[in-house]
């Protein structure tokens, strides 16, 4: 098998965490990473993940924090890439191309994204790991769209990292390739910046892939898959017309209501903790007052991503340069994961 693949070279992809504007959160095929309802997010340029892969007698796996410190790697996080790696196989087989990937490859992460806190980490590595698999396939190039596939079976999320800007993941029918990201606008149509305040950098207790199994326990799951259609429809116009306003009130709207979903399934996820609550409490009081296009939102995690226009960005980082114990990143609007 390996002899097959032997004028294969080391290949580089880089990628970013994105953050949803409407939420994910459930799925309907949870071994697929199919998503319950749609959700849309921005491509951020910041922080980033590099992988380098290369062909390997059996999977390996290596991965380096942002000071090039080598992370040991939990049974569990190997078994992911594992099995991501088996789930490319089986979608690449339903196009007749699993052929064309190598049995097995060595795997080398240089992640600047801290992980479990709610940036992403996971959509960033999954991402780039596909768009490395992707150049690994003999033949002719996949399709961003065959990318953005290989990124949801590591992570829903990773999905919307295949096109740049602002990116809605989609469903369509059955089947293991039935769901995709559609690239709503680029980074050049609208630029906003997201100012990442961490409070709390220790990593959660259950992460995401746990917490979309049990999503549908919670009594407000199926109500909130109906206002997902609904809210998909004014963030995706809402971005289309940079309505900022527009996009302020339906993301908070979907972002406060996915908290209330986690918070009410069984087991409870509580991400949110006082640091994001105060937090929320006074941006919202400072907008008010200053007239600022802010708008706040959570991920899986105490992490508030600040989202803003060029105009009010100055003031969204006095004020996050002013919390106390926070970690600070400034992103914005960035491209899709890339070869390097
Ligand atoms: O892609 P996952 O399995 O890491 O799930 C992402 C879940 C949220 O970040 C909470 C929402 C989202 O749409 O990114």
């Amino acid at each position: 098998m390996l002899a097959a693949f032997a004028d294969t070279s080391m290949i580089h992809a880089h990628s970013s965490p994105n953050i949803a504007l409407i939420k994910y959160w459930g799925n309907r095929n949870n071994e697929w990473r199919l998503p319950a309802a749609d959700s849309v997010s921005m491509v951020l340029d910041f922080p980033t993940v590099r992988v380098a892969i290369e062909l390997a007698e059996k999977i390996s796996v290596q991965s380096y924090d942002h000071d090039g410190v080598e992370k040991p790697q939990s049974d569990a996080s190997i078994a992911r890439l594992e099995k991501h790696y088996a789930l490319s196989k089986e979608f690449l087989r339903t196009i007749g191309r699993d052929e064309e990937l190598p049995e097995n490859v060595s795997i080398v992460i240089h992640s600047g994204v801290p992980p479990a806190i709610g940036i992403a980490s996971s959509a960033a590595v999954f991402s780039c790991l596909a768009e490395a698999y992707g150049a690994l396939v003999k033949g002719d190039a996949l399709s961003r769209k065959e990318i953005s596939i290989l990124g949801r079976l590591g992570a829903g999320s990773g999905a919307r990292n295949s096109f740049g800007g602002y990116v809605a993941l989609e469903n369509h029918g059955e089947g293991i390739g039935s769901a995709y990201g559609r690239q709503i606008a680029s980074e050049q149509d609208w630029m906003l910046h997201d100012i990442i305040l961490v409070p709390d950098q220790k990593e959660k207790k259950v992460g995401s892939t746990e917490g979309h199994a049990k999503a549908a326990t919670s009594p407000l799951f199926a109500k909130r898959l109906n206002e997902i259609p609904r809210r998909m429809q004014e963030c995706i116009s809402a971005l289309e017309t940079k309505d900022f306003e527009k996009l302020r009130k339906v993301s908070e709207e979907d972002a406060l209501e996915m908290h209330r979903v986690m918070q009410t399934q069984t087991p409870s996820l509580q991400y949110l903790s006082n640091a994001t609550h105060r937090i929320i409490r006074d941006i919202e009081r400072l907008r008010k007052s200053d007239k600022l296009n802010v708008l706040y939102t959570m991920d899986a995690g105490p992490t508030v991503h600040l989202i803003c226009t060029g105009d009010s960005l100055a003031a969204v980082v006095a004020f996050a340069e002013a919390q106390k114990d926070c970690i600070i990143f400034k992103a914005k609007t960035g491209g899709a994961s890339h070869l390097s």
